[in-house]
């Protein structure tokens, strides 16, 4: 090879070796996607995460938040996850019954007294199992995230559980609360959340349920003239990624990330409380729904009528993991 060649060749393995250590240097973009307002529990630790990635990890990651449903609907967020279409999301667990039936558990209607108790049970082994249980569906959780307990709304004002018959209620897509609302002789309809103001505000639909911090940012409170303050099941998030996701980083890479996660997650948990009383006393001071107290025996009735729900779900659920959770009252 003369000289001359010689340079040339140099300067092309210059050129390419010098181009890819450039590519590899380049930010791993994280999409993150999720359907409620920036104003939640959720939409807040989606921010935080955010911050904290470009804080700790700018070299590494970079987070881009896609609240409101702006990018994908409800359910539709397994799939693009799958697809590497968004690489994050935090999913009602009432949503990803295609992919494992045990996380129907968090639907059981009265099953968690309060959010001290679903803490406890997600911080146990049991809990964080659950987060793994369903990587043979490329599908992994990296943590849990409140929002908070659930208020029934409707056009009537609802102090018994036959006060809910006949009535059409807006659900997640949850065969668990199918059969909660049926147990109250109540039809119910699979809508994404997108739809509910819409359904609501039109009277194609008589009520809902929902966390406070939902029906305040997304004002049902303004089409719903009652909001019966039940407290009857848990409204919680897994935050998911895809296997193939979690897979491709280093283990350095994951547990950077999953350190911030668990940060902004910490901060979402902390707010999510804060949030339910602030967002409650500020559906009570517009003064555009009526809010309905149960006595306890009323409430009694409700968990009477509902929790028959417990045993047809028991075998896709597993007794023991019912057990484990109701456990933690
Ligand atoms: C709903 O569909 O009502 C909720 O899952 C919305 C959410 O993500 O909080």
């Amino acid at each position: 090879m003369d000289a001359r060649k010689c340079l040339t060749t140099m300067l092309l393995a210059v050129m390419v070796f010098g181009s890819i250590a450039i590519a590899a240097a380049e930010p791993v973009v994280i999409r993150f996607s999720h359907i409620v307002s920036e104003n939640t529990p959720k939409g807040q630790m989606a921010l935080k995460f955010k911050a904290l990635v470009e804080e700790q990890l700018k070299d590494k990651f970079v987070v881009e938040v896609y609240p409101n449903s702006q990018m994908f609907d409800d359910n539709q967020i397994f799939e693009a996850l799958l697809l590497d279409d968004v690489q994050m999301g935090a999913p009602s667990m009432s949503k990803f019954s295609v992919y494992t039936k045990k996380l129907q558990l968090f639907d059981l209607p009265f099953l968690f007294e309060d959010m001290a108790a679903v803490d406890r049970f997600q911080s146990s082994a049991a809990g964080q199992e659950l987060l793994t249980s369903f990587t043979d569906r490329g599908l992994i959780g990296l943590g849990y995230l409140h929002n908070g307990l659930k208020q029934l709304s409707a056009t009537k004002k609802l102090v018994t559980p036959n006060d809910a018959q006949n009535l059409k209620f807006r659900i997640m897509s949850s065969d668990v609360l199918e059969a909660q609302f049926r147990a109250v002789g109540a039809e119910s309809v699979k809508k994404p959340f997108s739809q509910v103001f819409n359904l609501l505000s039109t009277g194609v639909l008589d009520g809902q349920e929902n966390t406070w911090s939902n029906i305040f940012s997304k004002k049902f409170y303004e089409v719903q003239p009652y909001i019966t303050e039940s407290n009857h099941g848990v409204l919680d998030y897994m935050v998911v990624t895809s296997v193939n996701f979690w897979e491709g980083l280093t283990s350095e890479e994951q547990s950077a990330l999953k350190s911030v996660l668990d940060q902004a997650i910490a901060h979402g948990n902390e707010l999510a409380g804060k949030k339910a009383m602030e967002d409650r006393q500020k559906v009570i001071n517009s003064k555009k729904t009526e809010i309905v107290k149960l006595s306890k025996a009323q409430r009694n009735a409700w968990v009477t009528a509902m929790k028959p729900v417990w045993q047809q779900f028991e075998g896709q659920i597993g007794q023991d993991l019912i057990n484990k959770a109701f456990s933690t009252n």
